[in-house]
């Protein structure tokens, strides 16, 4: 009995491994479901339209969510039927549709009114976004008769994989990939199938499969190949493929002198390139291109335009009805910063002002939703005003590059919603950017958005359960930016975990909170994510961002910090918004608090419209966002028997993670500008901490000391590691703690390159051991020292001590892992230290 019990249960564990996402069809009671009709008629029975794919589907999820296992039929019985099907399909079968004038490309209707349910799509991808939603509201337990067309805001709405051949992923966090391996697509492309699948019930149309960071190899003959197969397997989800061009290919695949754009033999060799391409793939989407970007060739290298560059693609693949998306990510990497008037801010509008008009209308200019780089906060960037005579769309990052590397918490939606909501008055007209990307504005004939994702084999595809709403959402604004960050989460937690009041308000009020969370301990009023900007942009690392050629500056010094991007007296780059908007960020009275150091350089004494000082401002909010982050790991242990063991405990752990990470980033940054401005925190937090006792004042055996780079990613800038790599080291601490009962809270390194282990002993009496072993449960990339990435806390909870108590903690190094260890907190009930 006992033993089938857990059989049982590690069986329905095992299925919540994430693989099925939003889609899990998991079973909903409720009676007012006997309405449902018998069967299911998809009028279309070749097994790779979509249309066929949405009969399956439908079969599928009434079966997991209802039991009922109804019939594919030809509608040839009299019973109440589920139709889907085209709407020329529709007409053919059952008569004249009289919303076929509302359906735009990609729209259909759903009615659920009447005897039958009716799924009609303007094409066949359309179709199936129907039966999607269907089966999005019989999984919500949305049961009203309902009869509604539904249209995208925008037709291009795209997602970008940054994966190269070898199966490594740029910025991907979830494992390698699952389209490349060993320089070719994958054999087995179940995982791409599956993918398709959860796109499309986003409604998402279009994959570029390989990093714009592109490999000019993947455009060999059995490369394209490749690209064929996958294109196969993603066509009867309606998602088309699209492909990541590197501009030099021409010479350092083509073997040509050159790859000058306007050189005839390039031409010819595009050409040939692109009709081999679509030889394989007709319904190849188009390209994607990186160019003069970073470093890398593109059309400046030859003296030609940007615009002459994107047209030669444009007019290859034009004959096939192909877009080219090319990005606006074009900025000088060696900016001189002794420069005031430098502002890498400024690329995007200097590079491509002038050739507004210049560009062939299917290519569209892909542009990040900031001036910089995926910034926790950034203003929009000026170039959605610029260009009114150009497609756009907009770059978005559902991987969080800069956000957590989803090790942290950040639901995104409400970030992307400022973008998209923001009324950058063009002309002094309404000019909202969602607007201006689907072409309402400006009147452009294509537009949209991309996101990057960077999914990976990982069962969780993101590696983290709770970064899925980023990638749900992302769908979801892209076919309608006016929808509610959290109407749109609710829908996905229903969902992923279920309709219990409690879990859907605590994952709501988690993940509402995560992002003010996040910009609050990284870099808020506007200065960035304060990262590793030349690393892996994980960790804090603030004095990274200056005295380089990046130019995502921050102009620190011992008495002013920000980026002073007026045009009265700084970098113009305010200038580059139209007036009324220009005048806001010229004017720091008007500078949302914010946004105030990305626009305005002050005095850390300065007054925000709170009446605290800048300086007082970081140092709160650091406080005030590592706080909330560790009130995320009790929100969510309060869902404990209300969500599935696997995913419970996954999330549990990333939770805990995160709040000792965020303790880091609040104390490197806050100690990082103590040290600069020496202006002391009024309440006296800052470089004060006296629950702590540094393990550099411990007594050490086998363990030495070592001064940690960046100086602030250590307490008292001071951390120990092992003398040896092979014998444990000890150290010991007399505690000299009033009695009670303690929450002891250890800081330490856990480095890539070894999984060292850790006791800790209370009178030799052991209260909890651990290893550094976040490599296999962490999907961002461990680092090689103690540095700000690398710090990490584990709390041992309720633990009670007695004054004079030995402390000890025994640590076995493991390969290049010296078991490096920095403070140990003593934390009394409701403390955080
Ligand atoms: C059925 O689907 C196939 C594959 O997508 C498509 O080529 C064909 O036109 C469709 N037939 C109808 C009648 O819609
Ligand atoms: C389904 O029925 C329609 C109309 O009766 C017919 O034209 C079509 O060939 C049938 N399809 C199949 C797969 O039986
Ligand atoms: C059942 O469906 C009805 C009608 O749509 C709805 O009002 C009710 O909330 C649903 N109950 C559950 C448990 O989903
Ligand atoms: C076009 O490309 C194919 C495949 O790489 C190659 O075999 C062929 O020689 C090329 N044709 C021209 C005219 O370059
Ligand atoms: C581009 O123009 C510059 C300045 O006119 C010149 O020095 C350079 O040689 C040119 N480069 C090429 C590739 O034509
Ligand atoms: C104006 O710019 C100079 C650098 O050119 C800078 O040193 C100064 O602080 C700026 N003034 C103000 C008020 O920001
Ligand atoms: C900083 O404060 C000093 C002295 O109060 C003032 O002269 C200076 O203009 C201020 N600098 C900025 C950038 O506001
Ligand atoms: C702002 O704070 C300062 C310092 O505490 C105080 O002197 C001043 O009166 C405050 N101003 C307002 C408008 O509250
Ligand atoms: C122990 O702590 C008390 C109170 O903080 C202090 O007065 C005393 O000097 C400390 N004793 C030792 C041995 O550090
Ligand atoms: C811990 O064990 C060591 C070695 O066995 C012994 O010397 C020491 O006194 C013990 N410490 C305490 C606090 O019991
Ligand atoms: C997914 O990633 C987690 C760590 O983030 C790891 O523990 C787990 O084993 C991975 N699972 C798969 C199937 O790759
Ligand atoms: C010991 O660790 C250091 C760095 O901590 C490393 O440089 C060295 O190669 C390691 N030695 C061995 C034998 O692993």
């Amino acid at each position: 009995m006992h033993s089938l019990f857990v059989l049982l249960s590690l069986s329905l564990a095992a299925a919540e491994d994430g693989l099925n996402a939003w889609l899990r069809y998991a079973p909903v009671q409720n009676s007012s479901y006997r309405s449902l009709p018998s069967s299911i008629i998809a009028l279309n029975a070749t097994k790779t339209s979509p249309v066929y794919v949405a009969g399956q589907e439908l079969q599928k999820g009434i079966k997991g969510i209802l039991g009922k296992q109804l019939p594919i039929t030809n509608g040839t019985g009299r019973d109440s039927s589920i139709i889907v099907g085209t709407l020329d399909a529709y007409e053919k079968r059952f008569g004249e549709f009289d919303k076929a004038e509302d359906l735009e490309e990609d729209g259909f209707w759903l009615s659920t009114e009447g005897r039958d349910v009716r799924i009609v799509g303007q094409n066949e991808r359309a179709a199936l976004y129907g039966a999607f939603e269907y089966l999005s509201r019989l999984g919500q337990g949305k049961l009203s008769a309902v009869s509604y067309v539904s249209n995208p805001h925008a037709p291009i709405r795209w997602v970008n994989e940054w994966n190269n051949p070898d199966g490594s992923i740029e910025r991907g966090y979830a494992g390698p990939s699952i389209f490349f391996k060993n320089g070719a697509v994958v054999d087995d492309l179940t995982r791409a199938t599956e993918y398709a699948r959860l796109l499309a019930s986003i409604r998402i149309n279009g994959i570029v499969v390989n990093n714009v960071n592109a490999d000019p190899h993947l455009l060999s003959p059995y490369n394209i190949s490749g690209f064929g197969r996958l294109a196969d397997a993603i066509r009867p989800y309606g998602i088309q493929l699209g492909i990541a061009l590197n501009f030099a290919a021409p010479e350092r695949y083509g073997g040509l002198p050159t790859s000058d754009p306007l050189n005839p033999s390039v031409i010819t060799w595009w050409t040939n390139v692109t009709n081999q391409i679509y030889k394989r793939i007709p319904d190849m989407a188009g390209y994607l291109i990186k160019a003069n970007s970073e470093g890398q060739p593109g059309p400046l290298t030859y003296n030609r335009t940007l615009a002459d560059g994107a047209n030669l693609w444009a007019k290859a693949v034009k004959p096939y009805g192909g877009t080219v998306m090319f990005r606006a990510f074009v900025y000088d990497n060696h900016l001189d910063y002794t420069n005031w008037k430098n502002d890498r801010a400024n690329g995007a509008v200097d590079y491509f002002k002038h050739l507004d008009g210049k560009f062939d209308d299917n290519v569209v200019i892909q542009i990040k939703y900031g001036p910089i780089d995926f910034q926790v906060r950034e203003p929009p960037s000026p170039l959605f005003s610029t260009l009114r005579k150009t497609s756009t769309a907009i770059e978005l990052q559902v991987t969080q590059e800069y956000l957590g590397q989803q090790d942290h918490l950040v639901y995104l939606a409400p970030l992307w919603k400022e973008i998209l909501e923001f009324d950058l008055r063009a002309d002094d007209r309404p000019s909202k950017v969602k607007d201006i990307i689907s072409s309402q504005r400006f009147n452009r004939p294509l537009g949209g958005s991309a996101a990057v994702v960077n999914v990976g084999t990982n069962t969780t595809w993101l590696g983290s359960h709770l970064a899925m709403s980023n990638l749900y959402a992302y769908g979801r604004l892209a076919w309608d930016p006016s929808g509610d960050s959290v109407e749109i989460l609710q829908d996905w937690i229903r969902l992923t975990f279920g309709f219990d009041r409690k879990v859907i308000d605590t994952i709501t009020e988690m993940s509402m909170k995560s992002w003010p969370a996040y910009e609050n301990y990284s870099g808020n009023l506007g200065i960035q994510t304060l990262t590793d900007i030349t690393g892996n942009h994980y960790g804090p690392n603030p004095a990274s961002q200056d005295n380089n050629g990046w130019g995502q500056w921050t102009r620190a010094d011992k008495k002013t910090i920000g980026m002073d991007r007026t045009v009265k007296n700084g970098t113009g780059n305010a200038g580059q918004y139209p007036p009324a908007i220009a005048q806001r960020f010229e004017n720091i009275e008007t500078t949302p608090d914010n946004l105030l150091l990305w626009f305005h350089h002050v005095n850390y004494t300065h007054r925000l419209k709170s009446n605290k000082t800048v300086i007082q401002h970081f140092y709160d909010a650091h406080y005030e966002g590592a706080e909330t982050a560790q009130t995320f790991v009790k929100m969510w242990e309060s869902l404990k028997g209300k969500i599935d063991t696997e995913r419970y405990n996954r999330v549990l752990f990333k939770q805990i993670y995160q709040a000792g990470h965020a303790l880091v980033w609040r104390d490197a940054i806050n100690q990082f500008y103590y040290n600069l401005s020496e202006i002391p925190d009024e309440a006296k937090r800052v470089g004060n901490h006296p629950y702590r006792v540094e393990a550099e004042s411990m007594t050490l055996t086998g363990y030495k000391k070592y001064l940690v780079t960046p100086f602030h990613a250590a307490s008292k800038y001071t951390a120990i590691i092992t003398t040896s790599n092979n014998t444990a080291g000890t150290v010991t601490a007399k505690l000299n703690f009033t009695s009670g009962t303690y929450d002891l809270a250890v800081n330490y390194y856990d480095l890539i390159g070894g999984r060292s282990k850790w006791e800790v002993f209370l009178n030799n009496r052991t209260v909890g051991t651990w290893r550094g072993d976040s490599e296999d449960k962490l999907g961002h990339a461990l680092t090689l020292l103690p540095d700000g990435h690398s710090a990490t806390r584990i709390t041992f909870k309720g633990v009670n001590i007695a004054q004079g108590d030995t402390l000890k903690i025994v640590g076995t190094p493991d390969g290049i892992e010296p078991a490096p260890l920095d403070y140990i907190s003593l934390l009394p009930p409701g403390i955080v230290d």
